[in-house]
Formats: C-alpha cells, structure tokens, sequence
C-alpha cells in the first residue's frame, strides 16, 4: 500500500452520512489530544491532510481519507473531551459503538493511547466493544519521545498484562508509536498492510 497516495474523502457528521460499506477500512480512535490526525499525516507523510490541534476535540467529524478505489482510513472523533455536552458524549459514545459493530468493511481497530496515561475507562469501552464485535485491534501508545526508551517499553508490558488480567488481550497488538520523531510507522504501516490487503 502507497500510504502517501492518500487523499481526502469526505467528512461524515452521522453513520447515516458514511460513504458506501464496501472494499476495507480502518479506522483510528482514541481519546481526544491522543494523537490521532498526528498519526495519519506521519503516515501518509502530508501534515496537511487530517487537521490537529491543541485544543482536544478537533476532529468532531467522521473524516474518511481515500488510499485506493477500496481502501479508506478513518479517522474518529476524539472522546473524553471535558468541554462537550454529557449528552453529547452518550450520543458519540452510542455512535462509535454502533460504527464498531455495524461497518462491514472495517478490518480493524487503531487504538491511540497517550503513553502517560494509558487505559484510561473509554479506552477499556473501546477494547471491550472491539473484542465483542471480533474486530482486531492494534494500540499505539502515543508520543513516545515524552519518555525515555526504558520507561517507554516498561508502559507496553505493564499495558500487555493489564489487558491480559482483564481478558482484553485477545486479537490485541501493541506498540510504541511517536508522530513527531516518526517512530514505530514500519510497524504500523506493516499492520494496515496485513488489514487492508484484499
Ligand atoms: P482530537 O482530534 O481532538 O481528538 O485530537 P487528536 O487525537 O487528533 O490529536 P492531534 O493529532 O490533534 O494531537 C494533539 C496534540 O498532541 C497536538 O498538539 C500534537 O502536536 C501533539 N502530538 C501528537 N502526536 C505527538 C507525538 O508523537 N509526540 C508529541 N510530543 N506530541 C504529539
Ligand atoms: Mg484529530
């Protein structure tokens, strides 16, 4: 896959509003700040493409970029996002589920953590209902370069079993991943590889 051959597809403000479920998708989620449109432009090698911010809750749209004529990448509105409705958040919250458990097309689930504050509870919401809709999911642990390599690896393993403990672990991969010194793309673009291959 030719992950810089990436264009924007369009903005979805519904399920309702989600381009055809056809061909194979992937979608990347995570709580608000966790480095999600960071992620997709280290990816695809445009910081133009999704747009980031300071400010947590940036992308409030369902925002599809097109790879091929049947591959798409999605990148999901951040959850947790303090200064938004309670009502609002269950809607998201109902939305996502139903996303997860509905779209055929999704090969798998990219799950962004901050590697300072990992497994946080809709992290647990977003793993559990992955693993009840069968959907494999690959979690980065986010900006990386925040800590050193030890402290950084020793998050992983403390990550790995506590998913284990939890019997979370299952269809679940895990590894470090910094967008700003591009560290752990081969691992994941080797991951989408797998995912979106005919
Ligand atoms: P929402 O759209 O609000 O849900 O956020 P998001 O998950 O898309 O996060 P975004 O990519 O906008 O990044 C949030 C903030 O974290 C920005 O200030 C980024 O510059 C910063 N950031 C993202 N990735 C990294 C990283 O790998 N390292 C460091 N140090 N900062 C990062
Ligand atoms: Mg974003």
């Amino acid at each position: 896959i030719n992950f810089r051959s990436v264009e924007f597809l369009t903005s979805a403000p519904t399920l309702a509003e989600c381009p055809e479920d056809s061909g194979a998708e992937v979608a990347f989620a995570g709580r608000s700040n966790a480095g999600k449109s960071s992620a997709i432009n280290a990816l695809t090698g445009n910081n133009k493409l999704a747009r980031t911010s300071k400010t947590p809750g940036r992308t409030q749209l369902i925002n599809f970029f097109r790879l091929s004529d049947t591959q798409r990448l999605v990148d999901l509105p951040g959850y947790g996002y303090a200064k938004v409705a309670r009502s609002m958040k269950d809607e998201w919250q109902r939305h996502l589920a139903f996303y997860l458990e509905q779209r055929q097309c999704l090969r798998g689930l990219v799950l962004l953590m901050d590697i300072r504050q990992p497994l946080k509870e809709f992290d647990l919401h977003m793993l559990t209902w992955a693993s009840e809709a069968g959907l494999p999911t690959h979690i980065l642990l986010t900006k990386a370069d925040k800590l050193k390599n030890g402290p950084a690896q020793n998050t992983r393993f403390a990550v790995e079993k506590a998913l284990r403990e939890q019997g979370l672990d299952s269809g679940v991969t895990i590894q470090t991943f910094s967008s700003t010194k591009k560290a752990g793309l081969d691992k994941l673009e080797r991951k989408l590889g797998e995912w979106l291959r005919q």
